[in-house]
Parts: C-alpha cells; sequence; structure tokens
C-alpha cells in the first residue's frame, strides 16, 4: 500500500472512496461536504458511534467515486489510537468491496501530523492479511493501492509508514510457521533487515555460548535439532547525548514450544509458534528506531531456540549453570522462556546496557490474570516503568502494573541449586519476573509478559487474526521521548 500526500481540497481528490470522519451528536463533518452528509445525520441514519460507516455513491460536487462518513465516537474523546482503529476498519471494510484507492479529509483540532501518521499507520497495519501460504492467485485481488491524506505533512505521513512497516515486520516474523522460521532463520531475517537499515549485526552462534557459558540457554535448546543463535543488533545516535544512558530490548525467540520433556497438550499446540513474538516485536523496534533515530543507543538481543524434546533433551531436575555463574534447577521445561532471558539480560549487561526491557510470551498465567487486553509490566524500578507507560499510554498500547512484593520470591528457593525454574501455580506470572529479576540485580528493568497480546485470536475490525506487533511502537516512542 502506498501513502500519499492528498489534495488540499475534497472537491481535487480523485479516489475511490473519500474518507470523512463524523462524531457522536454532530456536528457533521466542517470539510466542505454534499448536503447528503448532512442528510445522514437529520435522518438518524448516521449517529457517528465508534467505527459505524455510511457510504453515498458519486456525491455531489466530488471527483471522489463514493464517500465514505465513518464514526469516530465521542469527538472529544478521539485520540490518535481512535485514529488508527478507525483508518484500520475502514480500510478493512472497504477493501472487500473493491475499493483501490483511498483518501482521509481530516477537520480541525484533527489535522496534526499526530493523526496523518496514526491514520497512515492503521490503514497500513489493516491491510497485511496472513496469507502467505494461500495459493490463490486471486488473492491480491482485494487490496488497497493507496492511502491519501488531504493536507497532511510528508513527515507525518512518513512516520505512520515507519511504524506501520516496522509493526507488519514484526508480525509476519511472528506468523511465520516453525518449519519455516527456525532459530537461525530468524537470525537471517534479522541480519538481512540489519543491512537494509544500516544497524550493526552481531550473532552469536552456539560455540561461542559454549565459551562464554550460557549454560540456562543452551540447555533448552540442546533437545533440538535446531542449533540456537543469541542475536544482537546496535543502533548507535550519531550525534549521542551527554547522557550514559543505553536501552536494552530483549526479546524472547522460541521458535517453537512444545514443552519439551515437560510436553504440552496437543489441543492449541500450534499456537506456540508465536512463542518468539517477543523478539520479533523487538526487532521491529529496530527497524524503526533506525529511521527515526532517537538519540539513545539502543541495543537488542534476541535469545532463539526451539524448545523440543528428544534423546538430547534437557530432564526434569537437570541442574544448568547461568552465564551469570548462578546455579538453576529445572523443575519444568516447559518454563523455558525465562532460561534463555536470563542469560541474554546478562549479556546484555556485559555490553553495557543501563536500562533493561524484556518482552516475552513468558507465562499463560497472564493470559488468565489480564486477557488479551493488557499487557502484564513487572518491574524493579518505578520511575523507568513510568516512563515506560507514558510512552504506551501515547502509543494505545494497554499495559497493567503487576505486584512483586519479595514473598512471591520464596516459591523459586531450590534445595540442590540457587534457585529453580518454577514456582507453583499460583501467581505464575510474577514468579516468572521474579526469576527474572534475580539475574538483572539492581539494573533498571522492565518485564513485560505478553503471551495474551502478542496474537489475536481472531481478526479485528481494524486487524487481521494472527500475530499483533504489540510493543513495537512503545518501544519507538520510548527511546525517542528519553
Ligand atoms: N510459551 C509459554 C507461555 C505461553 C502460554 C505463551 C500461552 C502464550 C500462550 C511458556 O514457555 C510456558 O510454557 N509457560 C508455562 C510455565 C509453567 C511451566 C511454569 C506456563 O505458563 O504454563
Ligand atoms: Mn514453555
Ligand atoms: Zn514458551
Amino acid at each position: 500500500m502506498e501513502i500519499k500526500l492528498g489534495p488540499k481540497s475534497t472537491a481535487e481528490a480523485e479516489c475511490d472512496a473519500l474518507l470523512m470522519i463524523g462524531f457522536e451528536g454532530g456536528p457533521p463533518p466542517a470539510t466542505p461536504a454534499p448536503e447528503a452528509v448532512k442528510e445522514l445525520y437529520d435522518s438518524g441514519e448516521f449517529s457517528g458511534k465508534s467505527l459505524e460507516l455510511s457510504i453515498l455513491h458519486r456525491p455531489a460536487g466530488l471527483k471522489a467515486k463514493r464517500l465514505v462518513l465513518a464514526g469516530g465516537g465521542k469527538k472529544e474523546r478521539f485520540d490518535a489510537s481512535e485514529m488508527r482503529k478507525l483508518a484500520g476498519a475502514v480500510v478493512r471494510s472497504l477493501k472487500s468491496k473493491g475499493v483501490r484507492n483511498l483518501a482521509l479529509a481530516l477537520d480541525d483540532p484533527f489535522r496534526s501530523d499526530d493523526f496523518s501518521a496514526a491514520a497512515a499507520e492503521g490503514a497500513m497495519l489493516a491491510d497485511l492479511e496472513p496469507d502467505r501460504y494461500k495459493t490463490d492467485p486471486k488473492k491480491n485481488e482485494k487490496q488497497i493501492d493507496s492511502f491519501s491524506v488531504l493536507g497532511a505533512s510528508q513527515s507525518g505521513l512518513d512516520r505512520g509508514r515507519i511504524l506501520a512497516e516496522a509493526q507488519n515486520f514484526t508480525r509476519q516474523l511472528a506468523n511465520e510457521p516453525s518449519n519455516v522460521l527456525t532459530p537461525l532463520k530468524l537470525a537471517e531475517s534479522a541480519r538481512q533487515m540489519a543491512a537494509e537499515c544500516g544497524l550493526d549485526c552481531e550473532i552469536l552462534e552456539q560455540d561461542r555460548m559454549k565459551q562464554l557459558g550460557m549454560g540456562a540457554l543452551l540447555g533448552v535448546a540442546q533437545g533440538s535439532a535446531e542449533p540456537p543463535a543469541l542475536i544482537i543488533l546496535r543502533y548507535r545516535p550519531q550525534t549521542p547525548s551527554s547522557s550514559k544512558d543505553h536501552l536494552g530490548l530483549v526479546g524472547k525467540g522460541v521458535t517453537f514450544d512444545t514443552g519439551g520433556i515437560s510436553i504440552k497438550p496437543a489441543e492449541g499446540m500450534e499456537k506456540m509458534r508465536y512463542d518468539m513474538a517477543g523478539g520479533a516485536s523487538v526487532l521491529g523496534a529496530m527497524k524503526a528506531i533506525s529511521q527515526l533515530k532517537p538519540s539513545i543507543p539502543v541495543t537488542a538481543l534476541i535469545p532463539a531456540v526451539e524448545n523440543m524434546p528428544g534423546s538430547k533433551a534437557q530432564r526434569p531436575g537437570d541442574i544448568v549453570t547461568a552465564l551469570s555463574g548462578k546455579t538453576v534447577e529445572v523443575l519444568n521445561t516447559d518454563a523455558e522462556g525465562r532460561l534463555i532471558l536470563i542469560d541474554a539480560l546478562t549479556y546484555a549487561q556485559r555490553i553495557g546496557c543501563t536500562h533493561l526491557i524484556d518482552t516475552a510470551t513468558l507465562t499463560g498465567s497472564i493470559v488468565v490474570a489480564l486477557g488479551a487486553v493488557n499487557i502484564g509490566g513487572f518491574t524493579n524500578n518505578q520511575q523507568f516503568f513510568d516512563k515506560f507507560t507514558g510512552a504506551a499510554k501515547t502509543e494505545g498500547e494497554k499495559t497493567w502494573q503487576m505486584p512483586m512484593d519479595e514473598e512471591y520470591k520464596e516459591s523459586l528457593k531450590s534445595a540442590f541449586a540457587d534457585i529453580h525454574n518454577i514456582g507453583g501455580r499460583p501467581a505464575g506470572s510474577v514468579t516468572a519476573a521474579w526469576f527474572l529479576r534475580e539475574a538483572v540485580g539492581d539494573t533498571p528493568w522492565i518485564h513485560l509478559d505478553i503471551a495474551g497480546t502478542a496474537w489475536l485470536d481472531d481478526a479485528k475490525p481494524h486487524m487481521a487474526k494472527g500475530a499483533s506487533g504489540v510493543g513495537v511502537r512503545t518501544f519507538v516512542r520510548l527511546a525517542e521521548s528519553w
């Protein structure tokens, strides 16, 4: 989909559909609009409630073939997040109707870069279909070719496009089946993206990890014929700021999670291909960061492994030595995410990251607690967390802070090693977070459990079924606002 600057006036827009936003209770759009728009309101046919659509054909006085009036809900609650969703919902509803090009006319006070960026972004996110493996030759016929915003600025549109491309990159990776996207394939995708974006890329292979002593990560990887990789991407600002801060983004990259010897039930196991969604979101964020160029250095680290059972697999009760030197008793091989993450977090500290964020499809427990609505957020540093939630709010990525009382970590005490890797069923997402926290010590750290939010089980009006790309735009916003 091409994102374009539209003409200044609605009358001049030549397109299949010209989109205007109408709010609940009116007034009708102030942009010169045909009388018929007012009639839609007056007749009660259109109320303006969120995502409502009315379509007029051959609107008088316009070059556009259709005028689409889209409900924005309450005007005072309409923000960039609502704009993103609305543009997405319109794209998804119109593309099945043969519309190929769409133009959006915004009224004051919504004619700003923020709103046009959000609209372009929402349109591109909505256009992505998880149909890469469908062989129907007609599948591309129902797509929007171009989306333009009237009277927008190029920089606003560019921003929206960059963010959408980054999120779609993440979503496509997470949608890939695990026979295609192995750990080394993920590393290859990262390397290619880094080369295109001018980012530095380093892949630590199995031998190097052995030399370093990443026993926790390697223990998970040993059951699979697919070798592991620790993917490291670096962004360095051209004009560094005086601050010494260095953001480390660590994303769980389990390309498939069978559970290992503590094997998962068959039902729903196919979903475990998105167990690398955290890693993919960190890669997407780096793609956007390389173009939007924040002033803080950012390093991404993705431990990539496949968690399989087999004669070489690690057993419940095995004791491994993590990169930090601490020993871990692996009571459940399905609690593998935290094992690979602690070695990546320790490595991030060693290479100079001063602030750490990890993002991971870590626990089923967070799905029980928060469902698909909120990311579960955990921290050892409230100030850092508040900064993060500020960025998350701006980007409309809901995050709910979970408790981290000391009492929760009791259940990680092992009789045989320094710690064991599960805390039992109660507060499973909190004990998982404590396991990570024990590895980061006092370094300001945030853990995001995205098991519930990284995948849409059903399509939304504004987005297809499958990977959501959650986290990407908040990471970018956070780096930009540092
Ligand atoms: N990848 C899973 C968590 C998960 C569950 C992600 C559902 C997405 C949807 C993780 O590796 C896992 O298996 N966690 C276990 C931990 C348990 C063994 C302590 C879980 O949550 O059941
Ligand atoms: Mn698991
Ligand atoms: Zn997992």
